[in-house]
């Protein structure tokens, strides 16, 4: 098995070409960070408002910030209107600790999408091509943008909104192979994006329904995409970039050590309170601490880590109870005791 070629977008070169997929509430700079020291090929921002950005708003800064063990990493940017996005993008830019632009075209919530942003500008092609012109015209940085297949099964027209990115002059184009009426549910579409690799010039990143490493090596080799993109199921498993990674180039992995796993996770939970104390000052009232929030948040990364083990239903009404760094710290660590301490990363 030859591993993929690394992702080639203008003088930025990515390998592996395996990138976190953008979630809301889960991919801050804490869990980018551990993803790529764990071999994810790049990383996007949680999702930005053009406006905000576009006129400095000290908020929508907050949310851009990124550290260097990030990169590359993307600003991931949501809008309605070209020159907004191109303005926003050039704010980006000029912060510096960006390696790509990100135009969101798939968010299906209705605040978003009323507006023509997100899974809005599927309805309007013209508009995206000149948005991604604009915002080409601006920046240096490669230029993605995400998008789905269509609004609906009935409104299906990824190969028009592809066309239209591509002669937007964007570097490359993610596809979440699911409608955006779907929203994340039922099976991700695979033959799209086996037609849009052998259809288009631009590179595209194949998305959706990867749920183990094997599947992210299915989805490159069985479509010819340029990358794929892991979303969800990076969720309390950070390891999946350094199986992908290993599959791909045919080394062979182990999980690492049950002690590592545990101190990532720690790791991660602290880096968590610490970004939601820097985003108090933003916060006109909460009703949590941030130790709190943190601790409630981090659930989801929880119940996905010991996904599958013997008392996952009793250890999550544990969870829920535990709102304080030391308890959880102390739940984790007894769960983690058990566990094998064989083994070790590639
Ligand atoms: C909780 C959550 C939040 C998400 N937020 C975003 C977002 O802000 N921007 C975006 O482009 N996609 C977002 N997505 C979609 C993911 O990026 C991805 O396209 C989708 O989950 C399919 O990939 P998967 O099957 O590997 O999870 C989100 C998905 C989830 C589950």
């Amino acid at each position: 098995m030859t591993p993929p070629r690394p992702l080639q977008l203008r003088t930025l070169t990515i390998a592996p070409p395996v990138a976190l997929a953008p979630m809301a509430g889960f991919t801050n700079s804490a869990f980018r960070a551990i993803c790529r020291r764990y071999h994810c090929g790049w990383v996007l921002t949680e999702l930005v408002s053009s406006e905000g950005l576009a006129r400095r708003d000290p908020k929508t800064l907050h949310y851009l910030e990124a550290t260097p063990a990030e990169r590359p990493v993307a600003a991931h940017l949501y809008g309605h209107d070209p020159d907004v996005m191109a303005r926003a993008a050039a704010v980006a830019e000029a912060l510096g600790r960006f390696d790509l632009i990100d135009i969101n075209a798939g968010c299906p919530v209705p605040k978003i999408m009323s507006r023509g942003a997100g899974a809005g500008l599927l309805r309007d092609p013209e508009r995206l091509k000149a948005m991604v012109q604009a915002v080409r015209a601006m920046v240096r940085l490669p230029v993605t943008v995400k998008t789905r297949l269509g609004i609906s099964p009935q409104r299906v027209n990824i190969s028009e909104v592809a066309q239209a990115v591509e002669e937007g002059g964007a570097d490359a184009l993610v596809v979440h192979a699911r409608v955006a009426s779907r929203r994340h549910a039922g099976p991700a579409d695979w033959a799209w994006l086996a037609r849009l690799a052998r259809e288009r010039r631009l590179p595209i990143i194949g998305n959706g329904g990867i749920g183990t490493a094997q599947d992210a090596v299915a989805m490159l080799r069985q479509t010819g995409v340029a990358g794929v993109m892991i979303g969800r199921a990076a969720i309390g498993n950070p390891w999946i970039f350094d199986e992908t990674a290993c599959l791909l180039s045919g080394r062979p992995y182990a999980p690492p050590p049950a002690a590592e796993r545990c101190a990532v996770l720690l790791e991660h939970l602290r880096r968590l309170v610490e970004l939601l104390e820097g985003e108090r000052r933003f916060r006109r009232r909460m009703r949590l601490t941030p130790e709190q929030a943190a601790c409630l948040q981090f659930r989801a990364h929880l119940v996905r880590a010991f996904h599958g083990r013997p008392g996952l239903r009793e250890l999550i009404r544990r969870f829920d109870a535990l709102t304080t760094l030391a308890a959880v710290e102390g739940a984790v660590t007894e769960m983690f005791a058990g566990l094998d301490a064989a083994g070790g990363s590639c």
